[in-house]
C-alpha cells in the first residue's frame, strides 16, 4: 500500500489586541482580538496509507492529554468516511499554557493537510464547524496571517497585512490556564466598560499593532513578574510590548533592529526566541508547498 506523506508547519499566533466584552449565555467570552501569525512554529510530520480500518498515532512528544492533534484526525475520519493508518510525528517548539495557541495551530494543520493526503475534498464550511467545535482559537490557524476575530475568536474576518515586523518573545516558566483566566476576570466584567473597551479597541486597530490585553490585568496580579517583563521590554524600545492571549507568554515589536539585536540577553530568567510576522500569503504558500512535494 503506498503512503503519502507531508511535513507541514503549525505557526503559533499572537494576539495584537485581545478585549473582553462580557460573558455570554452559553458560557463563553463575547471577546475582539487581532490575530497575527508569526515564525515560531511547530513541525508535524503526516503520514496516510490507506486501509480498511483506520488507526491514529501521535509520535514525538511527551503524552499531551486531549491532543488536539489526534481529536482533529479523529473527527475528520469520522465526518469523511476517511480510512487508513495515520501516524502523526510530532516536533513541539511553541511552549503550551502561553497564549501562543499552539494546540490550536497543530489541530488546523492536521485539518488542512490530512484531508489533501487521504484525497478527500472537504468544504470550507465543514472545516471551519469542525475547527470550532475543536476550540475558539482553531479557525484562525486555517486562514494565518492577520485577522479580526469576533464571538469566541471564530468569527474572523481576514485584515491587510501588518507591515514586515520583527520583535522578541519572552517565555517565563509559567503555565498560565485560560480556563481560570477567564474565570477570575469574569467577575470583574460590567457590561458599562464593555461600550469604552469597544471604543479603545477600535481606535487600535485604526492604528495599527494595538497592544491591550485585558487579561493582563488578571494573570499579571497572579504573576507579578510578567508585569515587569513587559515593563523591561517598553524600557528597552518594544513598541508594542504585551502579553498574548491568556498569557505567559509577552511578546515585543522592535522597530529599531539595532534594539531588538540587543534585547534577548536581557531576559536571563526567561527563554527568548526572535520573532517575525507571517503574513497571510506566506501562511497559505507554507501549507501548498508541503502538500504539493
Ligand atoms: O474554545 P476553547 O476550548 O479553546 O475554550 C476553552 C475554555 O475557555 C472554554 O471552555 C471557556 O471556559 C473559556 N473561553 C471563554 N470564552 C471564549 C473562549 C474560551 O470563556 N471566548
Amino acid at each position: 500500500m503506498s503512503t503519502r506523506s507531508a511535513r507541514v508547519p503549525a505557526y503559533a499566533k499572537l494576539n495584537l489586541g485581545l478585549r473582553i466584552l462580557y460573558k455570554r449565555p452559553d458560557g463563553y467570552h463575547e471577546l475582539r482580538t487581532v490575530f497575527q501569525t508569526i515564525s515560531l512554529a511547530d513541525t508535524i510530520d503526516i503520514a496516510f496509507t490507506r486501509r480498511n480500518s483506520t488507526s491514529i498515532r501521535v509520535e514525538g512528544t511527551p503524552e499531551i492529554a486531549d491532543n488536539l492533534v489526534e481529536k482533529a484526525a479523529r473527527r475528520l475520519t469520522e465526518e469523511f468516511s476517511i480510512k487508513g493508518e495515520i501516524v502523526f510525528h510530532l516536533k513541539k517548539r511553541i511552549p503550551t499554557g502561553a497564549g501562543l495557541g499552539g494546540g490550536s495551530s497543530d489541530a488546523a494543520a492536521v485539518l488542512l493537510s490530512l484531508p489533501a493526503l487521504a484525497g478527500k475534498t472537504v468544504p470550507p464550511d465543514r472545516l471551519h464547524a469542525i475547527a470550532t467545535e475543536l476550540g475558539s482559537d482553531v479557525p484562525f490557524f486555517l486562514h494565518g496571517g492577520t485577522a479580526l476575530g469576533l464571538g469566541r475568536g471564530e468569527e474572523l474576518y481576514p485584515l491587510p497585512d501588518m507591515p514586515a515586523a520583527q520583535g522578541i518573545l519572552v517565555l517565563p516558566n509559567i503555565h498560565s490556564s485560560t480556563v481560570e483566566a477567564y474565570k477570575a476576570l469574569s467577575a470583574r466584567l460590567i457590561t458599562t466598560s464593555a461600550q469604552s473597551k469597544l471604543s479603545n479597541f477600535q481606535a487600535d486597530v485604526w492604528r495599527g499593532i494595538g497592544g491591550s490585553n485585558d487579561f493582563e490585568e488578571v494573570v499579571f496580579e497572579q504573576h507579578p513578574q510578567l508585569r515587569e517583563l513587559k515593563q523591561r521590554l517598553i524600557r528597552l524600545g518594544a513598541s508594542p510590548a504585551a502579553m498574548t492571549g491568556s498569557g505567559s507568554a509577552i511578546f515585543g515589536i522592535f522597530p529599531e533592529a539595532d534594539k531588538r539585536a540587543g534585547a534577548a540577553r536581557h531576559f536571563p530568567e526567561a527563554g527568548v526566541v526572535p520573532i517575525r510576522f507571517i503574513n497571510r500569503s506566506r501562511y497559505q504558500s507554507a501549507f501548498q508547498r508541503a502538500l504539493l512535494a
